[in-house]
This record gives C-alpha cells, structure tokens and sequence, in this order.
C-alpha cells in the first residue's frame, strides 16, 4: 500500500528518495511522485501514474534542467494506492499548498476531509486533486506562522481519520517533519543524514538504527538530530531498536521474482521459525514471546483468531490445531467482521491477531477491540516492531525474514509451524499426552527437509503449469487440514495469475460450484494420505464425470490416486496435522508459474498491496 519516504542530509535526496520508493514498491501502488528543495527556495515535485521508472526518467529530464534541484539534500517521495481518486499525475502525491511553499505526502485515510475541504474552498483555496490528503497541505499553510512543526501540528489536530505523513516546506531547507495516527512511521538515525520511511526496508541501505513513532507522535527531523514531541506539544523519548536484517535479504539474490526467492526461502525461513523453540527433553516447545507460565496457559479457555487473507488462512489450520491437540475451542475470523460483529469477549478468552506485517488495518482495529474488552491479546507477526507486535505486547515472531512479494508464501507456512507449536504447549497444560506431543515435535522438526522436498518438485510442476495457464477459472478442494490449504491454493492462483479460482470444502462442490464444471475447468484436489482421503477420491471422481481434469496433490508413493487423476503432484509423506505446509508450497509453485507463463507482473500484481493499512 502507499509508501512514504523522506531525506535530510548531505547525498542528492532525488536519489536517495528514488532508490527508497523502489524499495516501497513490493507494498503495491498505481502512481509515484517526489517533491525537493529547488535552489532559489522554492519546492519543485515531479509526479507520475505508473511505475517509480516512469518517475525517475521524469526527475531525471527535469534535473538536468534545475542542476541545483538535484544537488538538494532535503526531499520526500511517495508510492500512491489510490482510493480517493483514480491514480493520476495530479492526484499522486507529494501535494503542494496552495502557495507552493509546503509539500506533503499521506498514507491513510482523512475522514473528515470533506468538510474541510468545503471550508477552505469557501475561504478562497482552489484544490488541484481530488484526493483527501491535499486538505493537509492546505491546512499547514493555513497555520504556518514561522514554525513548522507548530503548523504542522495545528493542522493534524483538525484531522479525524488516519495518517502517517511528511512535511517539507521552502522555508526550513533542512528539515523535514513527519506524523503517525494509525499508519507507520519510522526514522532512520544516520551519519549527518535522516531519513523517515514508512517502513524499515526503505531505510536499510542508510542505517539499521531506527526509532518507531507510536501514534500521536511529531517529528521534527534534521540531518544530525531528531525530536519528538505529543501533539499536545509534550516532549517524548523513544528508544533506538537496532535492525537485525541485511540489505542482501530483500534483494532478489538472482531469482527472477521475490516470489519465487521466498518460495525457496522456505527450509530456512522454518528452520529460523522453529530454532531455540522445539524442547525435544520436555516433550514440548518453547515460545517465550507468549509470557505466559504453564498457570496462565492452563486458564485459557477460549481462542479467538482475527486476520486476513492468507493469514486468516493460517489461523483455520491454527484453529484445527488449537481444538486437536489442546482442546481449546476456537473461533477464527475476518478480522472487520471480527470488529463489526461486537463479539463476545468472556474473561478468559485469549484474542490472537495473526498478521505477517503487522499492519493490516483491520487486523489491527480487531485487536484494538478485544483489548477495550479486556481480552488476553497475543500477536503473531513476522515484522519485529511493527504495530501488532507492538500494540499486543506479547505473542509470537515467526523470524521468516522479510517478505517482499505481494503474495505471501513463506509467512504462511511460518504461520502454521509456529501455531502448532503454541498448540503443543498449551495441549501439554491440557490433555496432550508428553508421546503424542514428542512425536509432533520429532514431526515439526522435519519441516524444512519435506519443503525442500517440495521445492525439489518445481519442473514437475512447471510442466503440469503449461498445461493449464491458459485456463480462466480453476477450482480447488479439499477436507480437512486440507480445507484451508485449498483455500490458500485458491487465494495465490487468483492473487498473481488473474484466474477466477475458487478453494471450496470437497464435500461441498456438489451443492453448487459442479453446475460449472466442465472440460475447460480443472480441478485442483488436496489429497494426501488422511482420514478423509476416500471421500475426496469420491469428489475427484465426480469432477471427472463431469469432464473437468483433475490435479491432484498427493502423498509421494500413494498408489490410490494415479487412476483418478489427469495429473498429479507428490508432496513428501509426513503426519497428517503438518500437510497444509507441503501442499501450500506445492500450489504456490503452481500458482507461480501459471502467472510466469501467463506473464503477469508477479510481485507486484495489479489491485493489491503487501499491506493493506485502509479498513
Ligand atoms: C494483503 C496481502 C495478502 C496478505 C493480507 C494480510 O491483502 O496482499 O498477501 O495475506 O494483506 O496481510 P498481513 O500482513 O496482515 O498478514
């Protein structure tokens, strides 16, 4: 979703911002646009629909007109997902006031803007945009007496909504100041320069000493110093957090997609997940994150899981986890429903908000929910600081490394490996016997051996991708642990390949989705060795009938499926509870190359964002 970026210091900031709105763009957006010190104090912004190419080219004819605009060390650069107005040149940001003096650039949504807009316009102010955040610019202009942070700050109190946002103005050439109310920020602390990003990974090639501003923060930022004040003007300390994470892990490393470099990622990604947290001596596992004994976890009585997407995914494997193997019942739910259903909150209910960037918009408002309610909250994320992490205050890593690619791979199955692992410790404060539990542990440890094995798979899967990437819709099914596995498989088809495919229950393709099958629709059948397996072989049969072809994902060395199927992956023979993980990396595989040969734009696919930080 938007991304923000902003420079005070001694490099060109044009290429300083450029090269961080490319960072921005695994996040999704439709247009670019960057605004900078021009030399005879005036700000100049370059703006672009499309792609940060198409925007540096622009800069690039424009600078070498205006040389001392390049030279500038003061600039801020955005990446635009629209909602209010299409994504154009001039509704892209950063937004100019109306006296050209202050350039802005917003991520979030003004709720308000409407009546301020009307407000202004009724004053005089012509808008050039139609966008929500052009009322910000207008606004500090309105205010500006001499101090910008004091403008900007008399502006933002008369938002409702949300907002991380950047401020330059011709006024104050070196300085830069930025706001967060429910959307990211964080500074970056360099060698005479500053940077502010809303997020980490724009940051990463300067400095790994970063500082998160909580909502209702101000900041004021220069090249050598940064202060932070509440927008009731209160100063405010924030610690520095130290980025454990290099540069090399969110470039492509010589894979052609990030996509397909986090699919390979996978063995290592679970062996970082499980590390230190299987205790094979006590027939348990470890998760200290959870700061909770075994007292805190025996009192737990309910789970509630809020997410989205591919996360909410995960968290359906979690719930048949939870409810197998320690007995606890659980609910698992869109994160806005979660909210927008007022749910019933009892006292020893435990609300875990499953969310690999922990940003998701509603996932975040869920979890905002059960804490007004008094709820036990736990998070479970892969960005180490990011506001769910943060805002839960306790939960779970899952130490995947970044993820770059829009469609999540290697957060998914790092999900499921860490969620089995809290029901093994909370299954041990209950009934779960010290064997069975030993014998998921000795299972979980195999994991990063049957995702290689997957992955070893790939040109089979290729080849099986030709045959169907001209296809339009596809359907997959499954029973079981293999329900959410389907709907995942589902859910990355449609993500980067633009298929209609729809992850239905096996037993449920017969009350209305087979009255569409026909030659031109495969099927795609989650099948491994299971308690259910018979019954999906029946499913695969009806499909059949009904001409689809049927690919089937199956256990390696099944002898079962072969006659029912057109064609068939093998995934490696594991413990029924940890199939989701294979299978899953067998349709991203799939999904991947279906999109390759269809050439579509992979990590990036039109519509989405990496995250989606607008309700
Ligand atoms: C977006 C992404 C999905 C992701 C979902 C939830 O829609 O495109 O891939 O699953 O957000 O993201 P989260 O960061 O909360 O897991």
């Amino acid at each position: 979703m938007c991304g923000i970026i902003g420079y005070a210091g001694h490099k060109s900031a044009a290429n300083v911002v450029v090269a961080g709105l490319k960072r921005l763009e695994y996040r999704g957006y439709d247009s670019a646009g960057i605004a900078l010190l021009n030399g005879g104090g005036s700000l100049l912004t370059v703006k672009t629909p499309g792609k940060v190419t198409e925007l540096e080219a622009e800069l690039g004819a424009m600078l070498a007109e205006k040389t001392e605009a390049g030279k500038s060390g003061l600039a801020i650069g955005h990446t635009r997902w629209a909602t209010h107005g299409e994504p154009t040149q001039l509704n892209a940001h950063p937004h100019l006031s109306p006296n050209g003096n202050f350039a802005i650039a917003h991520n979030g949504i003004i709720e308000n803007y409407l009546a301020i807009r009307d407000r202004l316009i009724s004053k005089g102010h012509e808008f050039r945009s139609e966008t929500d955040s052009e009322t910000i610019a207008h606004l500090i202009e309105e205010a500006y007496e001499g101090d910008l942070q004091a403008a900007v700050v008399t502006a933002l109190k008369q938002l409702e909504g949300t907002y991380g946002v950047i401020v330059i103005s011709a006024m104050h050439p070196d300085t830069l100041v930025a706001a967060r109310s429910g959307s990211p920020i964080a500074i970056g602390i360099g060698d005479g320069e500053t940077l502010i990003a809303s997020d980490v990974s724009a940051l990463i090639s300067h400095t790994k000493r970063v500082v998160y501003l909580d909502d209702g923060d101000v900041v004021t930022v220069t090249p050598d110093n940064f202060d932070i004040v509440s927008l009731k003007d209160v100063p405010v300390t924030r610690g520095a957090t130290e980025i454990d994470w290099d540069i090399e892990e969110i470039e492509k490393g010589g894979f052609e997609h990030f996509m397909l470099k986090e699919i390979y990622e996978q063995p290592a990604a679970l062996t970082n997940a499980l590390r230190g947290r299987l205790v094979h001596k006590d027939q348990t596992t470890k998760l200290s994150g959870m700061q909770m004994g075994p007292a805190d976890l025996a009192h737990i009585d309910r789970f509630i899981i809020a997410a989205c997407g591919t996360s909410l995914y995960a968290g359906m494997v979690g719930k048949y986890y939870l409810e197998d193997f320690a007995s606890i019942p659980t609910d698992v739910l869109q994160a806005a429903e979660f909210r927008d259903r007022n749910p019933i909150i009892q006292r020893d209910s435990c609300m875990l908000a499953i969310s690999q960037s922990g940003e998701t918009a509603d996932t975040l408002a869920a979890l905002r929910e059960a804490i007004r309610k008094g709820a036990t909250v736990m998070g479970l994320c892969n960005v180490v600081g990011s506001t769910i992490a943060r805002e839960a205050g306790r939960g779970v890593y899952l130490h995947a490394g970044p993820e770059i690619g829009v469609a999540s791979t290697k957060s998914f199955t790092c999900q499921v490996a860490v969620l089995a692992m809290m029901s093994v410790l909370l299954g041990r404060t209950r009934r779960l016997s010290a064997e069975a539990a030993s014998r998921m542990i000795a299972e979980l440890a195999r994991l990063p051996e049957l995702a290689q094995a997957v992955i070893d798979q790939e040109p089979s899967i290729l080849s099986i991708a030709e045959k169907y990437a001209h296809c339009e819709h596809a359907f997959f099914i499954g029973r079981g642990y293999m329900y959410p596995a389907v709907l995942e498989g589902a859910l990355k088809l449609k993500e980067i390949s633009y298929i209609h495919a729809e992850g239905y229950h096996a037993a449920e393709l017969k009350h209305g989705p087979i009255a569409l099958l026909n030659e031109d629709i495969p099927v795609i059948v989650a099948v491994p060795e299971s308690a259910g397996k018979a019954k999906t072989i029946g499913n695969m049969q009806e499909c059949r009938a009904r001409k689809s072809p049927v690919i089937a994902i199956a256990t390696e060395g099944d002898t079962d499926i072969a006659a029912h199927c057109d064609d068939l992956i093998t995934v490696p023979r594991c413990q029924e509870f940890l199939a989701p993980i294979p299978v899953v990396i067998a349709e991203q595989l799939f999904a991947y190359h279906v999109a390759r040969l269809r050439g579509c734009e992979i990590d990036q696919p039109k519509n989405l964002a990496k995250s989606v930080t607008v309700e």
